[in-house]
């Protein structure tokens, strides 16, 4: 993927296509093209479909995020990155917690697609963790001061982005500056209802406070025309 040109407004989009039908989503992929930087698939198509599906998907030609949250030793997490290269996401996410050399490793292994390397992006506290929850888990401090300290953990062991909810946006760009990619879900616009998400902003505003990379799903996925949604997103993101 390229870093190095600003993305247009539909080229910051990604869509979340949280199905574990690939029909559906290779329908929604390819009514997308064109108006969406890419897809991002989790663990749900990957665990139901198996890693066919997602090649079927990534055929359809948009940018592939692939949202795994690899968390493992080092040369496991390594061997893993290896075994998605062929998929040539442009996107691959890690835990951040699973330390500096597994970090690293991930890295180096990203490396070996060269000038098509996936973007690796750590996860740093999931958003479904409290601070009592962190607390439970050995980790004390504040949320937010884990987000940071985990970010810079991930930058300093060669990590591309973090992916950050809304919240976070303006503190992570303002410690990780300009080169450190953020990808951020939580978006709605206004228009868009909210669903179980509860701390939005909305596309344009993700965008004010730093975001690379807007991570929408169900205000795509579930309109009507999800092409026409889309559309209407980057119209938004690119006016005033
Ligand atoms: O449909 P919606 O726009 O809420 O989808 C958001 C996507 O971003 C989903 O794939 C969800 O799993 C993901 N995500 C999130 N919040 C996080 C991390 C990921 O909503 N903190």
């Amino acid at each position: 993927m390229t870093a190095e040109r600003t993305p247009t407004p539909a080229e910051r989009i990604f869509v979340a296509l949280d199905l574990t039908d690939l029909e559906r989503a290779r329908a929604l992929a390819r009514e997308l093209n064109g108006t969406v930087g890419g897809i991002k698939v989790g663990l749900e198509l990957f665990s139901a479909r198996g890693v066919e599906a997602v090649r079927e998907l990534g055929a359809e030609g948009l940018p592939l995020f692939l949202d795994l949250k690899l968390h493992d030793i080092p040369n496991t997490v390594a061997s893993a990155v290896r075994g998605l290269l062929p998929l040539e996401p442009a996107l691959l996410t890690l835990h951040a917690a699973g330390g500096p050399a597994m970090l690293r490793a991930a890295a180096e292994a990203a490396q070996m697609a060269g000038q098509h390397r996936p973007r690796l992006l750590a996860v740093t506290v999931l958003t479904s963790l409290d601070e009592r929850d962190l607390r439970r888990v050995g980790q004390e401090g504040p949320v937010a001061a884990q987000v940071l300290r985990l970010a810079d953990l991930a930058q300093g062991a060669g990590i591309d982005g973090v992916v950050c909810s809304p919240q976070e946006v303006a503190d992570l760009r303002a410690k990780c500056g300009p080169g450190f990619i953020l990808a951020v879900p939580g978006i709605r616009p206004a228009w868009a209802q909210a669903d179980d998400q509860k701390r939005v902003t909305t596309p344009k505003e993700a965008l004010a406070a730093g975001a690379d990379y807007l991570v929408i799903g169900r205000p795509i996925t579930q309109a009507p025309s999800p092409r026409a949604a889309a559309a209407r997103i980057a119209a938004e993101l690119a006016g005033p």
